[in-house]
């Protein structure tokens, strides 16, 4: 019954939603896959989500359905986290938001690998501004997914500001301490810089606090990072998202560079949680994200020290059911959930 299901899903997204959205710039495609989840279409049906006990958890003292969440940067707006959800997803990430809108970076900013099921992007934070992100998540139900928001700003002030706006509306903050324009080697300014935003907002709220650190190759890279790591816990972080994006040349991109996603992050991801779980003693909750595609890789990650997995390129390569492919995998495995 539920391999019959797993077929369906899976069999409209490559021979039908794959080639339309790939037919399109990477840019015209997320736009058509916004407005479409403006619409109100049986969203729980195309995720097609497992719901099962057995894949309930705890997220630093959020309550999830199961521990699969959508990455920061699918919705900027957060004016669709309520269709999402409906996805079957246990959170979804909404934002990166700053306190005023922008722009972001000059077009063209996403360029694909489909060979390698990756993505590079130097969006530059484009986003509608707190106050209009708020007004978003005033207006719609909360739904069945719990609501992260993803801050970052340049000015402690600002992220302050967002945070006061929006934090009443989440059950959970994410720092984006780790755009792709991270200076690398060690960097005391980030350090202190990292240091300070979470002390402001664990001075403001005891909700659950997730820093999402840069990824890891170098033994440099690695000393900053696990510093980074280490720093977020002592100033009262929940939990760590590891990681964002890669920075890589890129001259198909504007700005020449951008943010590397997708599979190709994959072999660095369980080594990255799996020492960041050592490096922090498992106090911390740990969310792996980059190159998630299957639920064996989920359950990887779980092995290696991760509480959730977040996802963003195996949403746009293999469609929204493999939202109903992680679940129903994850509960075929008999997995143990570290949060519960
Ligand atoms: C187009 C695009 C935009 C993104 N925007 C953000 C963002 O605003 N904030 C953030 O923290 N991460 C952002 N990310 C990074 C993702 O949240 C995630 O960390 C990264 O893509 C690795 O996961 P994946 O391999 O599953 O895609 C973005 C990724 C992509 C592809």
């Amino acid at each position: 019954m539920m391999g019959t299901m797993a077929t369906r899903r899976v069999r409209w997204y490559p021979a039908i939603g794959r080639p339309l959205f790939f037919a399109l710039a990477p840019e015209s495609s997320h736009r058509l896959a916004t407005a479409l989840l403006g619409v109100p279409l049986p969203w729980a049906r195309i995720g097609g989500a497992t719901t099962d006990p057995a894949l309930t958890t705890d997220l630093g003292g959020i309550a999830l359905r199961n521990p699969i969440g959508l990455a920061a940067g699918f919705d900027k707006s957060c004016r669709h986290l309520g269709a999402l959800g409906e996805l079957g997803f246990g959170y979804v990430v909404g934002g990166t938001i700053t306190r005023a809108a922008r722009a972001g970076n000059p077009a063209p900013r996403i360029a694909r690998s489909r060979r390698r099921r990756s993505m590079v992007n130097a969006m530059g934070l484009p986003n509608p501004g707190a106050d209009a992100a708020a007004a978003s998540l005033r207006r719609r139900a909360r739904g069945p997914a719990r609501r992260i928001v993803s801050l970052a700003d340049e000015a402690l002030d600002d992220v302050v500001s967002s945070l006061e706006l929006l934090e009443p509306l989440v059950d959970g903050l994410e720092l984006n301490a780790s755009c792709p324009n991270v200076s690398w080697g060690r960097d005391g300014d980030n350090e202190s810089h990292l240091r300070s935003l979470v002390d402001a907002v664990r001075a403001r709220t005891p909700k659950p606090l997730f820093v999402k650190l840069p990824p890891f190759v170098t033994d440099t890279e690695r000393e900053v990072v696990l510093t980074l790591a280490g720093i977020a816990r002592d100033a009262g972080a929940t939990g760590l998202t590891c990681s964002n994006t890669r920075p890589v040349a890129d001259a198909r991109l504007s700005v020449g560079r951008g943010g590397l996603s997708g599979r190709a992050l994959w072999p660095l991801t369980t080594r990255i949680v799996a020492d960041v779980h050592a490096a922090t003693a498992g106090e911390l909750p740990i969310n792996a994200c980059g190159g998630v595609f299957t639920a064996d890789d989920v359950a990887t990650c779980l092995e290696a020290g991760a509480t959730t997995v977040q996802i963003y390129s195996a949403l746009v390569y293999e469609g929204p059911g493999v939202v109903g492919d992680l679940t129903s995998g994850l509960a075929q495995r008999n997995v143990v959930l570290r949060g519960r």
